[in-house]
């Protein structure tokens, strides 16, 4: 039977600390689902497509890897692709309550699919995409902490060029 974890997120946009998970979480997974939330609700910078595109072309180097949105429970889409477990990655203490009480209610909602927390790469402990995405906004230079493909698109998105210290 095949393992296959579920790793969710709005990956807007997708940063080296989603891919440090993933590539942990294939040592654990056969098959890592990552899953873009299309939530029409929530303001985003790019659109499902373009980071559909940015996830494909930085997790082509690992096998095992499959790019997908959906909509809807978590829980129920885990269980339309088979899968046991959802994926998360955890920071900072701060991830913290909200991370036990999205994989609480999670459960209650599915006691089939189980959280499985990852801890991420002490390096990315303090990137996020939001804050990222602030600092490339005012040309900060965010090259080491996302794929060349998620530089080049944000660059392109706030039409700066990176500054350097
Ligand atoms: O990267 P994010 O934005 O913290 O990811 C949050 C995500 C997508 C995992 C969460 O919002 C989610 O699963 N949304 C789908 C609706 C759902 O099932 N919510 C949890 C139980 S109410």
């Amino acid at each position: 039977m095949q393992r296959i974890a579920i790793y969710p997120g709005s990956f807007d946009p997708v940063t080296n600390g989603h891919l440090d998970i993933v590539e942990r979480g294939l040592s654990l997974f056969d098959k890592i689902i990552v899953a873009i939330l299309h939530n029409p609700a929530k303001k985003s910078l790019f659109s499902v497509e373009e980071r559909i595109e940015m996830l494909q072309a930085s997790t082509v180097k690992f096998s095992g890897v499959e790019i997908d949105c959906f909509s809807g429970l978590l829980v129920d889409y885990a269980s339309r692709k088979n899968a046991h477990a959802i994926l998360r990655g955890m920071r900072a203490v701060s991830d913290f309550e909200y991370e036990f009480q999205l994989a609480l209610m999670n459960r209650r909602l599915n006691r089939e699919v189980q959280t499985v927390f990852l801890m991420t790469g002490l390096r990315w402990i303090f990137t996020s995409s939001s804050i990222i995405k602030e600092a490339a906004s005012f040309g900060g230079d965010i090259s080491d902490m996302v794929p060349e493909i998620v530089e080049y698109k944000l660059r392109e998105k706030f039409g700066t060029e990176p500054k350097t210290a």
